[in-house]
């Protein structure tokens, strides 16, 4: 019998916690969460309601609880070194110490990392800590930039020249007011291409990859707006992407195995966990976005609802650094994943109006969502997403579209995540760009 807690209570840990109720390993579920997710609250022998920034108070329930092991889903208790404390306390995480899980919080340091790896994978980029060279380098990359918060901003510190900076002295502002928070930022050469994200198992020595996803970071349909935690995503049957090649693949898997064992080395801690990477496929070959340290959100519902293997099995071998003698499978399925999210999102959310949909649904995800009795509101944040399965996409992306359909709210979602139109486009675009 194993007692599992699982940190954090959005879609992700939905996904999650359904796949450790799911295993053949007896298991009591836990989970500790700063709201109540009733998909994940049914499927829980306790929950404690406590903000994930109270380290030693979680510490302090998972030794009470007796917990085997911990699931960290999302990244702020990472960067506050939760694995670091749980570890001290003789309790295993499948997640990353604070010391690697860098790789996600310091833009910097990961960029630092991808040099040691591979330094073709980087594109052309300065750290800033104040705003006197900030025009000469944007000048230098002739107006092709992005500046980057180094630090967690949910996927919402990025701004893009040409899309959400109009002219350098925008740029300047941007710059102007990280620094005026006390922050740093980074300034990269803006990449040209398509985007896939490649997230792999690891125990500290094996990396075992799971299939491709491909995000859609934008707000709005046709790849505008604002960048967000995520809108939607998708997968493929093959576990590939259209407009990859099987070499793009492996250069992709590589490059995530060279990052663990460099980041083991580089620290002397090793990566255990989900280790996450943003790749960009470009007409200079594949190039590294950034890194995360956890499962992608919406990607862990895309790949999660097709693997095969015993989840719980893959965290135990983790924990025991026997991954590699497991045999991690996952269906031939595409899947795809769409987002309903508050009017307003990212920058100006509604919240607190009423949501409706099916909870008992297996395909729908809650998350941003604060339940009072049988009512559940809107939180803020992205409220709830839907899974779509099937062997062609077509019909993922249709099945994905009526179930987001269902849940009732003052909510929007991206109708084109999935469609043929959009994925013809991107590989159409892709061929344009390699040329
Ligand atoms: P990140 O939080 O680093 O993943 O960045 C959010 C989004 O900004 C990415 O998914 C990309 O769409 C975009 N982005 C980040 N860095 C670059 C870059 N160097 N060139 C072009 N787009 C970028
Ligand atoms: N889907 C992007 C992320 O989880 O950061």
């Amino acid at each position: 019998m194993k007692n599992v807690l699982i940190v954090g209570s959005g879609a992700r840990e939905v996904a999650i916690a359904r796949k450790v109720s799911d295993s053949k390993i007896e298991n009591s579920l836990f989970c500790v969460s700063p709201d109540s997710n009733p998909q994940v609250s049914s499927l829980c022998v306790d929950y404690f309601i406590s903000p994930l920034d109270q380290v030693e108070k979680i510490v302090s329930y998972a030794s009470l609880k007796r917990i085997d092991l911990v699931i960290v889903g999302p990244e702020n208790p990472l960067a506050l070194g939760l694995v670091n404390a749980l570890d001290a306390a003789g309790i295993f995480s499948v997640g990353p110490k604070k010391e690697v899980a860098l790789i996600e919080t310091s833009k910097a340091f990961a960029r630092k990392i991808i040099d040691l790896c591979d330094k073709n994978k980087n594109p052309k980029r300065k750290e800033f800590h104040n705003t006197s060279s900030v025009l000469d380098f944007i000048n230098e990359l002739g107006e092709n930039y992005v500046i980057k918060y180094d630090g967690l901003m949910g996927g919402k510190g990025v701004k893009i020249s040409g899309e959400h900076l109009a002219s350098p002295e925008e740029g300047l502002d941007y710059a102007n007011d990280i620094i005026r928070g006390g922050g740093s930022f980074l300034i990269e050469e803006k990449l040209v291409g398509e985007e896939f994200s490649l997230m792999s198992f690891c125990d500290g020595k094996t990396c075992k990859h799971m299939p491709l996803v491909q995000d859609h970071k934008r707000a709005f349909e046709g790849d505008r707006g604002p960048n967000t935690g995520g809108m939607g995503t998708y997968s493929f049957s093959d576990h590939g992407l259209p407009f990859l090649k099987e070499s793009h693949i492996s250069e992709a898997q590589k490059t995530n195995e060279l990052v663990a064992k460099e980041l083991h080395k580089n620290t002397g801690t090793p990566f255990v966990g989900i280790l996450y990477g943003g790749f960009m496929l470009t007409r200079q070959g594949i190039k590294v976005i950034e890194y995360n340290a956890r499962f992608g959100d919406p990607e862990a519902m895309n790949v999660l609802s097709i693997l095969k293997t015993d989840f719980l099995e893959i965290c135990l071998s983790i924990m025991n650094e026997s991954l590699s003698g497991v045999d991690v499978q996952f269906d031939s399925l595409s899947t795809v994943c769409k987002y309903a999210v508050p009017l307003g999102y990212p920058n100006k959310p509604e919240k607190g109006f009423l949501v409706g949909c099916d909870v008992d649904n297996k395909n729908l995800y809650l998350a941003s969502v604060k339940s009072e009795g049988k009512e559940l509101r809107a939180g803020g944040s992205r409220t709830a997403a839907y899974v779509g399965k099937s062997q062609h996409i077509k019909e993922a992306e249709k099945l994905s579209e009526e179930g987001i359909r269902e849940v009732s709210g003052n909510l929007f979602h991206r109708k084109d995540i999935g469609t043929e139109e959009l994925i013809e486009s991107r590989v159409k675009r892709m061929q344009e760009i390699l040329g």
